[in-house]
């Protein structure tokens, strides 16, 4: 039991009580579904599937279709996937029919076509994890199967006043260890259901209808009136972008045609971020004062050189506006610096390319002509595009 109930907040005498409200309430209240009170495993199976992650209205649209064209394991299994694809598309998630039709599969060759009752064998069918085997067993087996789903959190976490992250796995234990203390008696179906069509329609996350709520008396969020409170969920923190400089460093051959500009670049490994992809040579910035200042570029250069040297009017690094890349699961802010290199000496040059080396495996000289056909990473075409490369093929692409 939650840690800071007392025993006459929760007891056997007050579920029980709470309990038979809860199913006299959801005989009275529940929806008319199709694929409600029928005894059929199959039929909970397949719509416990379709309700994951798709709203009620929705899933009414395919399931008799779906039902009447599959109406055993055996006529899924025996169906080709195009065909089972077709029935569900528009219902989005094509993982969950594609697990189903194997899970049909599992149950033809491993169980005669009949969904067993068994706990572990439900368990091991494709695509069945403990909310769905907890619903196949309470309500086509009538087996004391707990379930938790958002609507369960909801209400538990409210009933209850559980405050901590529904995303930490003790409270994901605490919350499945409730539904196990609660799905007792004659109709564990009925009373799983309850719980969660009680989260449906009345204890809703944005507006809770307490007044209709037939365990309101003994609800510790109503009691203290913040039902909106819970469940708690810990937000994201906003991870602080990662800041780099992405180097546009130049170098001009012989002659002073565009085309002898050159960019040096080089390939990023082949795993990880931006993996195989060629880019701007990239340092980290580890100042995060703004303006960025010139002299910060400092670190693209050789080390044995004298940095008043590549400062000097001759190389002086041209800051470039900020862009932003977005990833998965972080953020760049890109600093392009225009470095122009053309003017310095054989020796610098050949200093700065062996320097570059060492940080940037294959390191090269395109023209831009020759990166416009490479496959470049994001951030640097990005880059590239701010300082106003002339890029033919891709300008104003940013991925
Ligand atoms: N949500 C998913 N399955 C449900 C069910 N059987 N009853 C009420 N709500 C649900
Ligand atoms: Fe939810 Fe309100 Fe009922 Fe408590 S009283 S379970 S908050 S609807």
């Amino acid at each position: 039991m939650p840690k800071h109930l007392s025993s006459t907040e929760f007891n056997d005498a007050t579920i029980a009580k709470q309990r038979a409200e809860l199913l006299s309430w959801y005989e009275q209240n529940k929806r008319t579904l199709p694929w409600r009170d029928i005894h059929d495993p199959w039929a909970t199976w397949v719509s416990e599937i379709m309700l994951q992650q798709t709203r009620v209205a929705s899933v009414l649209e395919y399931f008799d279709r779906f039902m009447t064209r599959f109406p055993t394991p055996s006529a899924l299994a025996d169906a080709e996937w195009d065909e089972v694809a077709s029935l569900w598309a528009g219902l989005g998630y094509y993982s969950r029919a594609k697990n189903l039709w194997k899970g049909a599969k599992q149950v033809v060759n491993e169980h005669n076509g009949e969904v067993p009752s068994d706990p572990k064998a439900v368990l091991a069918l494709s695509g069945v994890g403990p909310y769905t085997a907890g619903a196949i067993l309470s309500i086509a087996f009538a087996q004391e199967a707990p379930i938790v789903d958002g609507n369960v959190i909801r209400v538990f976490t409210r009933l209850y006043t559980i405050g901590d992250n529904i995303q930490d796995s003790q409270t994901q234990k605490q919350l499945w260890g409730l539904a196990e203390t609660w799905v007792k008696g004659e109709k564990p179906g009925d009373l799983n259901q309850a719980i969660m069509e009680l989260g449906a329609t009345v204890c809703t996350p944005k507006v809770p209808m307490c007044l209709l709520c037939p365990l309101q008396k003994s609800c510790l969020a109503y009691q203290q009136a913040d039902p909106l409170h819970y469940p708690y969920k810990l937000k994201k923190t906003k991870k602080r972008p990662i800041e780099v400089y992405l180097g546009l460093i130049l170098k001009k051959c012989s002659s002073d045609t565009d085309e002898n500009e050159r960019y040096a670049i080089y390939q990023r490994k082949a795993t990880g971020l931006l993996g195989g992809l060629w880019a701007l040579p990239m340092l980290l910035r580890s100042s995060n004062s703004k303006p960025v200042k010139a002299s910060e570029y400092a670190v693209f250069f050789p080390d044995k050189s004298d940095v008043s040297e590549f400062l000097s009017p001759k190389i002086s690094p041209k800051a470039q506006p900020m862009v932003k890349h977005a990833f998965t699961h972080k953020e760049w802010q890109v600093w392009p610096v225009l470095i122009d290199v053309s003017q310095q000496s054989e020796r610098f040059i050949n200093e700065l390319e062996a320097q570059l080396a060492l940080s940037f495996s294959q390191l090269q000289w395109y023209s831009i002509h020759e990166l416009d056909a490479l496959a470049l990473g994001g951030p640097s075409l990005k880059a590239l595009i701010q300082a106003g490369a002339p890029l033919k093929a891709r300008r104003g692409s940013g991925r």
